[in-house]
């Protein structure tokens, strides 16, 4: 690739340095953590003498406080709240489904599963905690589950596009530990215990990111698809190289494919764009 072997060394990230990246991480973390629960214990009957006592030991449901709706673990009602309600939604109680304690968090009421009811508590194979714009999502992936894959058909962040989904085309970009990296080249296991940030987690609220409004105000852009990718590239150059020059944006968006408008364009908008 005579082209990008002009290009300086210090500046951004090249295609090369993408995928190594993400080897970097594909290298690093293990799966499994999270000690949740597992299966219900079965009921047992005790004889008095005046009557017969049935003893229940089995696990009934951890019932949501805000709806009422019920969840066969705790990881699975962590992740229902996080996704359902707002951290200052009043909160009535959280109920203890082994010895109906109540607890004013899921922090607490996990600290007491933890504490009180350690043998009913028992890894789940492939329960990983994701951490994706600041959030953790508990959630059970198989091995070979990409990250792009979970964060799109698991958790709904379908900001982030799947191309080509063999680490050519860029549009499945996100940040991991603020580097971008091919969502589709890491396995979501290996994801855990990193900050993901995709393309949703840059606007604060209904305010656009900054790199958003560039390239929306410049219409750097037609049908759209490679678009999230473009702009988690470019987040990642500013902070790296806040005004850079032509030949550092085109070796930045070096690992960014797109179908439909002339890359001088996106150029032109990422150099303009710099500070
Ligand atoms: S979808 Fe990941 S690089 Fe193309
Ligand atoms: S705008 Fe369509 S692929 Fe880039």
């Amino acid at each position: 690739m005579p082209e990008k072997d002009e290009l300086t060394k210090d500046s951004s990230i090249s295609r090369r340095q993408f995928i190594k990246n993400t080897g970097i991480v594909v290298g690093g973390t293990a799966i499994g953590s999270s000690a949740l629960l597992a299966a219900c214990k079965g009921d047992t009957t005790t004889e008095t003498a005046t009557n017969t006592v049935k003893v229940t030991t089995t696990v009934a449901k951890f019932v949501c406080p805000y709806d009422s709706i019920e969840f066969d673990t705790f990881a699975a009602l962590q992740s229902h709240v996080d996704s359902a309600h707002e951290a200052g939604d009043p909160v009535t109680k959280y109920l203890c489904p082994y010895d109906n304690q109540e607890f004013s968090s899921l922090a607490d009421l996990k600290a007491h599963l933890e504490a009180q009811h350690l043998e009913a508590i028992a890894p789940i194979e492939g329960m990983v905690t994701l951490k994706v714009n600041g959030k953790d999502y508990p959630i059970v992936v198989d091995p070979n589950w990409s990250l792009g894959f979970v964060l799109r058909e698991k958790l709904g962040l379908t900001g982030t596009k799947i191309g080509c989904d063999r680490g050519e085309c860029g549009s499945c970009t996100v940040h991991m530990d603020g580097t971008p990296v091919y969502a589709c080249m890491v396995l979501a296991c290996e994801a855990e215990g990193h900050e993901v940030l995709t393309i949703e987690g840059l606007a604060n609220g209904a305010e656009m990111h900054p790199v958003q409004k560039l390239f929306l105000e410049r219409s750097t852009f037609q049908c759209g698809y490679c678009t999230p990718g473009n702009i988690m590239t470019t987040v990642a150059l500013y902070k790296k190289t806040p005004k850079p020059t032509r030949a550092q944006a085109r070796e930045a968006l070096s690992g960014n494919l797109c179908f439909c408008i002339d890359y001088t364009r996106i150029i032109d908008t990422i150099v303009a764009g710099g500070s």
